[in-house]
């Protein structure tokens, strides 16, 4: 898949309003949770009521990350190695929850940026995220 340099311009200009929204991550992983409840079982350890702030911290972590992915677009194989380590080797995540958790973020980034997130802008944040999706999930063979 080809990140045009049309599509990077446009994600980030979306991103100076999607960096340091932490809420926006818990809301897409809180939407995650409840259409699609099997992702429940890979944080059995977490407290999955709404506002739970282990949630809200993970919802934090997913948005830096994604946020240091926007900033190192030419290089997210290196930027987010450890990260496809953790997924892959200790998580063991099956790869198809990277797509619905992507698109909870889809659908959290149209409701809260209904302006900004044109259909042209969708298109750039729906490459971008299945390409991070592929490289966490690269190391499982
Ligand atoms: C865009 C895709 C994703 C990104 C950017 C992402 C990012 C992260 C980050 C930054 C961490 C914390 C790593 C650390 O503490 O060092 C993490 C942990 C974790 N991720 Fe993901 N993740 C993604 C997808 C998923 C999916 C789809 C699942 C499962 C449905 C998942 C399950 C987990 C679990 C269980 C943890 C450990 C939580 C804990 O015990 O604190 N991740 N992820």
């Amino acid at each position: 898949m080809v990140i045009s340099a049309e599509d990077k311009a446009q994600l980030r200009v979306l991103w100076d309003k999607v960096a340091g929204r932490e809420d926006y991550g818990a809301e897409a992983i809180g939407r995650m949770f409840e259409t699609f409840p099997p992702t429940k079982t890979y944080f059995p350890h977490f407290n999955l009521g709404q506002g739970s702030p282990q949630v809200e911290l993970q919802g934090k972590k997913i948005i830096d990350a994604l946020t240091d992915a926007v900033n190192n677009i030419d290089d997210l194989q290196g930027t987010l190695s450890d990260l496809s380590d953790l997924h892959a080797h200790k998580l063991r995540v099956d790869p198809i929850n990277f797509k619905l958790l992507s698109h909870c973020l889809q659908v959290t980034l149209a409701k809260n940026l209904p302006e900004e997130f044109t259909p042209a802008v969708h298109a750039s944040v729906d490459k971008f995220l299945a390409s991070v999706s592929t490289v966490l999930t690269s190391k499982y063979r």
